[in-house]
């Protein structure tokens, strides 16, 4: 690369792009200087603007602001793209950036459906580029001391199955929803590819492919009890058209089996319940919101103690080596959104792949997609069959939409 640092545009100047600007920034207080903040774009004049501000805040800088990528592009301004937009604009401003041989990190999941994920797929192979996918649950600290204690330490021995199940009331019909634009496409099926099993859910089905291997089928039914009207800039008004509510049923290659469900149209009593059973005992997960692992969690042991998420923690750490400390949490940085976005630029620098590539993300999008399938046709559906193409029955009218 002919520039020392790597010059980085932000793309989609909304919620997680302030996130990402945090990360970016904890990575230069611990002494990470390989990148700076060249561009900035968002077809928003009023959300890149108070973007500028933040960076200004933090940085220091001014860089320049583009409404469009194929602006962006043509200024020769940056050597790499972090694209945070909605998930139906994945595909369209992360190609024309690898086409003009731009390096990319997309946000989750990757693309609207499997296919738009494909076309980022075989730009990223005719380019030679980089594509990461913004996945951070997994790199946190929290969340990689539980995969060490599940998977390496076997602390609660064989994995068996699992209950992860979220239900409480949220009225979509207030302004809130219908009014912001983070909502405003994520109601919205042609806008957001589905609603929370989707979105949310592809942590999820990142962090039980991390933790379990892959998952060979889905049984599933959603429903949608709330159907409030949407003002979409890009669609106009139309109802809310994605679930609210979905029971499923996963069954893993290694025999494992777990329950997904999750409603935010649950009246009366709320709860949130995630626990991961094995031979010798089980794991609670502290947080919630289909973000396992990511606040840590708790064992309880055959005698029925329990070992405190902080005691095993401390283990893990003793456990680490230098050499796996510095690879997982470099300049002692142990924030996940921090750590993903060094995993990009260290990525680009090194011409190295990054820990989770578009077909990494692939393969837990289409977790999430066979939930959809399986709703859809109303049969149990393999994985596989999502992601060689075979059953695309829900996914169909999207891509007819958007011509992918
Ligand atoms: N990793 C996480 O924990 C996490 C959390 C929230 C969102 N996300 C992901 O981040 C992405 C964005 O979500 P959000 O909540 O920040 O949404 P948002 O609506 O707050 O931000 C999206 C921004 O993109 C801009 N935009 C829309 N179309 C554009 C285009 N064609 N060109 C340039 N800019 C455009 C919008 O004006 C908006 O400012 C989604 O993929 C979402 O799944 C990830």
């Amino acid at each position: 690369m002919s520039h020392e640092k790597v010059r980085l545009g932000i793309v989609g100047t909304g919620n997680i792009a302030r996130s990402h600007l945090n990360g970016y920034k904890i990575l230069k207080d611990a002494g990470y200087d390989s990148f700076e903040i060249c561009a900035l774009c968002d077809n928003s004049d009023e959300r890149r603007t108070a973007y500028a501000e933040a960076v200004k805040d933090l940085f220091g800088l001014t860089p320049p602001q583009f409404s469009s990528v194929e602006d962006l592009v043509a200024a020769g301004v940056v050597d790499a793209v972090d694209n945070c937009t909605p998930h139906a604009f994945h595909h369209a401003t992360t190609i024309p950036c690898l086409e003009a041989g731009l390096h990319v990190m997309v946000e989750k999941p990757g693309g609207i459906t499997l296919k738009a994920s494909e076309l980022i797929q075989g730009a990223q192979r005719r380019t030679g580029k980089i594509v990461a996918v913004a996945e951070q649950v997994r790199r946190g600290i929290k969340a990689r001391t539980m995969k060490w204690a599940l998977t390496q330490a076997k602390m609660i021995g064989e994995l068996r199955f699992f209950i992860v199940e979220g239900f409480s009331f949220e009225d979509y019909a207030q302004p809130g929803y219908s009014e912001v634009y983070l909502w405003q496409w994520r109601l919205l099926k042609l806008m957001s590819g589905g609603g929370m099993a989707l979105d949310a859910g592809a942590h999820m089905a990142d962090m039980i492919r991390y933790l379990f291997g892959d998952v060979r089928d889905v049984y599933c039914r959603t429903a949608g009890f709330q159907t409030p009207t949407i003002n979409s800039p890009e669609l106009g008004p139309m109802p809310m058209d994605v679930e609210d509510t979905w029971f499923a049923t996963l069954g893993f290659e290694s025999g494992l089996v777990g329950t997904w469900s999750w409603s935010f149209s649950a009246r009366g009593e709320r709860q949130s319940n995630q626990v991961f059973y094995g031979s010798e005992g089980s794991a609670r997960d502290r947080g919630g919101w289909m973000h396992p692992f990511q606040a840590g969690g708790d064992i309880t042991r055959l005698d029925g103690s329990v070992l405190p998420y902080e005691d095993i923690e401390r283990e893990y750490r003793a456990s680490l080596d230098s050499v796996t400390r510095e690879r997982l949490y470099p300049y002692g940085v142990e924030d996940d959104i921090a750590l993903e976005c060094w995993d990009f630029i260290d990525a680009i620098q090194k011409q190295r792949p990054p820990e989770v590539d578009i077909a990494e993300a692939m393969r837990a999008k289409a977790i999430c997609l066979a939930m959809y399938e399986s709703a859809a046709s109303g049969d149990a559906i393999r994985v596989r069959d999502v992601l060689d193409g075979k059953v695309s029955r829900y996914q169909d009218g999207i891509n007819a939409y958007w011509g992918i």
